[in-house]
């Protein structure tokens, strides 16, 4: 949008693995914006993506972390004022993962290993990258941290799987460590619910497809792209936005306060037969 909103703010992005994740986008907004950042992801992300490729467009150091690592979060925000010559003004948490959802496992048969990887990895991390932040006094007031979610934490998506509960955990954690933060260090919380997006980790969702043509019907906007996502949080990361925290906000082109829409009932969907039965056809 050619306006530096960012200018002379130091961060740390995760989640950054290909173009088209939210975190790249995001990446390559805040350096328009005038930011400079550190990326990072886990060595494996990092073997398997193009994150130096986004390191070297957006002139920014990339570090490897495991978001579930104390040890490594502690080394990378001590290495990341280090490299950037100062505390850090904002942080972006791009992170999900489930293996439950990436390997298909019915919801009503969860295995519990998992779904303590998709907690820790998905909203535990949350309160860790905070937690650490924290202790070692690495944002300035009026700092901005944003994570990413999404609407399956309020409402049933039926193949969104224990994701639902890890986005309903990292709402929480916004608020809870959005209020002690602001207390202690003016520093500022937030989450921000996105639409659909076809990215990785959204096209590991099963049914990605009909979430995202649902959604598209049903939103006056129609979705919300990474790139609209991206904009949006560099607001949230500008002085634009100094006294907002403790919120989910929803960036999804309006779905979210939608019943049903003239689109989804003209266009999207005819109903074939008793609705009980489930026999709804979805056109194309
Ligand atoms: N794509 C969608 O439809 C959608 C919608 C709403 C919210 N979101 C959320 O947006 C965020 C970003 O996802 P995305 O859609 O850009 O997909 P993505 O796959 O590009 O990003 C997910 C990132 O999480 C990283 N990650 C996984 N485990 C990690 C760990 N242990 N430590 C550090 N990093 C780890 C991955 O390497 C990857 O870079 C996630 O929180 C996701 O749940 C996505």
């Amino acid at each position: 949008m050619g306006l530096e909103i960012l200018k002379n703010k130091r961060g740390i992005i995760f989640g950054a693995l290909d173009e088209h994740s939210i975190a790249w986008q995001t990446a390559l907004k805040a350096n328009e914006a005038g930011a400079k950042f550190v990326l990072s992801n886990t060595e494996m992300a990092l073997r398997m993506g193009d994150v130096f490729e986004l390191g070297k467009k957006c002139n920014a150091e990339v570090i490897a972390a495991d978001i579930t690592d104390m040890d490594d979060l502690e080394k990378l925000m001590k290495e990341s004022m280090k490299k950037l010559g100062g505390k850090l003004d904002f942080i972006l948490h791009s992170v999900g993962m489930s293996p439950n959802v990436r390997k298909n496992v019915p919801y009503t048969e969860l295995n519990y290993e998992y779904f303590k990887k998709t907690i820790d990895v998905s909203a535990v991390s949350l309160h860790k990258v905070l937690a650490t932040a924290m202790k070692l006094d690495a944002l300035n007031e009026y700092g901005s941290v944003v994570a990413l979610t999404y609407i399956g934490a309020q409402r049933q998506f039926s193949s969104y799987g224990d994701m639902s509960q890890a986005k309903a955990m990292l709402e929480s954690i916004v608020r809870s460590f959005g209020y002690h933060y602001g207390r202690h260090k003016k520093v500022r919380v937030n989450s921000i619910s996105q639409s659909p997006t076809i990215t990785s980790a959204g096209k590991g969702v099963g049914g990605f497809d009909s979430f995202f043509s649902y959604s598209q019907c049903m939103s006056p906007l129609g979705n919300a792209t990474a790139e609209d996502c991206a904009d949006f949080c560099v607001a949230m990361f500008s002085d634009f936005t100094r006294k907002v925290t403790m919120q989910n906000i929803f960036h999804d082109g309006g779905f979210s306060s939608m019943g049903i829409s003239d689109q989804l009932i003209g266009n999207c969907f005819k109903c074939t037969g008793d609705c009980a039965d489930h026999e709804f056809d979805i056109k194309e």
